[in-house]
């Protein structure tokens, strides 16, 4: 049985920095931004947005009825969570409405989160072949202000719908993954913005790449040239490409590395002007490379690189599926993010340090300020109070 994504979709909030007007502002050459880290806008969260409300409105755009009643599992993947209890998923699953004969909680393994959601997905579809299962990845990424990893921020969130018979991509059975408890990017519980040792983190980033793709490849018996494309986790578009080449350059030919490097290109177009959304980030640009790559043939195979700090690394695959044309929704994702508002650099630091009260007190949110129709509208007795517009 053909086990995968059936659907996906994103979200990212309606408000943006340019990474020029950033590094000027910062007193740092723009190219470093735009062509040294490859980023061009940042997605910037307002208030009234958080990891539930991004997750929910990124689903949003892809359920419909029948989904609603088949989904029964709902795996929310996130390091930005917004309580060290109660799981995302399952505000997220009241927000959406949907069925109550459901299993619901949050995963946690930095940005490889979301993977392992999708691995546990697969098993749940296996032994239930008439299930559908929502699986969510987001987050707020946040180093701080003038902080070194500024630039490498962003927010938004990606929604996945698995299921068997996908008809995008079905997930094959061989995969690699490694672990080593290494410190190279962690957010302790007291703090709201992450810790990160940079240079050690790109290093290990590219290790990990190496030694799973090593794996897999001695596990599978397939090489590069047996993939049509590979999708990376993106904390910033320039990383997955430092990561691939010094491996391409050993192991492929010169048709190969023509190909997966254009590809490449493709894969990150979405990630460059929405950020770093750490567990989303992979899947982002999976939806990038299918929405901007024309054409893909059915049977392709796509490699798919997760890294989640800390650190968890896996390479695993999926071959397109022959309808997975009729299942983008491109023509909404374009407009989603051209009617974006860039704001100044002034604006955005006075929303980085927008804080909702930690005493118990009430506070309503300008929700009418907030083009998304799933909000966080306030809080009251130290309960979040979420609205879903549509309803
Ligand atoms: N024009 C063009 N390029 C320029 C330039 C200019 N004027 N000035 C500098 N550059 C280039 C540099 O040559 C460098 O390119 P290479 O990487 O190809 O050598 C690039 O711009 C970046 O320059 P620096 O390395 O000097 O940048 P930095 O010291 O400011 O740090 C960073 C960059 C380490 C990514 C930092 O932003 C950071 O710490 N980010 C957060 C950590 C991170 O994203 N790590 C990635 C792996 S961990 C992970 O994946 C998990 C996760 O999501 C967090």
């Amino acid at each position: 049985m053909k086990i995968g994504i059936d659907k996906i979709g994103f979200y990212a909030p309606d408000l943006y920095v340019d990474m020029r007007e950033l590094a000027s502002a910062r007193g740092i050459e723009p190219d470093k931004f735009t062509i040294g880290i490859g980023q061009e806008k940042m997605a910037i969260a307002p208030i009234t947005q958080d990891t539930v409300t991004l997750a929910a409105n990124a689903a949003l755009n892809i359920l419909d009825d029948s989904d609603k009643k088949k989904i029964d599992l709902v795996i929310f993947g996130t390091e930005s969570g917004i309580d060290q209890s109660k799981s995302a998923a399952v505000y997220v699953h009241e927000l959406l409405g949907l069925d109550s004969a459901a299993r619901a909680f949050e995963i946690k393994q930095a940005c490889y989160g979301a993977t392992a959601g999708i691995q546990m997905a697969k098993g749940h579809i296996a032994l239930n072949p008439d299930s559908k299962v929502l699986v969510l990845a987001s987050d707020i990424a946040r180093y701080g202000l003038n902080s070194p990893g500024e630039s490498t921020q962003g927010a938004g969130a990606v929604a996945i719908v698995m299921s068997a018979n996908p008809r995008i991509l079905a997930l094959e059975d061989k995969s690699a993954y490694f672990t080593s408890d290494i410190m190279d990017f962690w957010r302790p519980a007291y703090s709201d913005t992450a810790f990160v040792d940079g240079k050690f983190s790109n290093e290990q980033y590219s290790l990990f790449f190496e030694t799973v793709w090593k794996q897999y490849r001695s596990k599978s018996g397939l090489g590069f040239e047996d993939f049509e494309a590979l999708c990376f986790h993106v904390p910033y578009t320039k990383m997955g490409l430092k990561a691939l080449k010094p491996v391409l350059e050993v192991e492929a030919k010169e048709m190969d590395q023509q190909r997966l490097l254009e590809n490449y290109q493709k894969s990150i177009q979405y990630n460059k002007v929405v950020g770093n959304i750490y567990t989303g980030s992979l899947y982002l640009s999976l939806l990038s490379l299918l929405e901007h790559k024309e054409g893909l043939k059915e049977g392709s195979r796509i490699g798919l690189f997760s890294y989640g700090s800390g650190a968890v690394g896996e390479f695993f695959t999926g071959i397109v599926q022959p309808e997975y044309q009729n299942q983008l929704k491109i023509a909404q994702h374009v407009d989603q993010l051209s009617v974006r508002k860039k704001i100044s650099i002034e604006e955005y630091e006075t929303l980085f340090v927008e804080e909702l009260p930690i005493d118990g007190s009430t506070v309503k949110l300008a929700i009418e300020n907030d083009s998304a129709p799933i909000c966080l509208s306030g809080i009251s007795d130290n309960k979040r109070q979420y609205i879903n517009k549509q309803r």
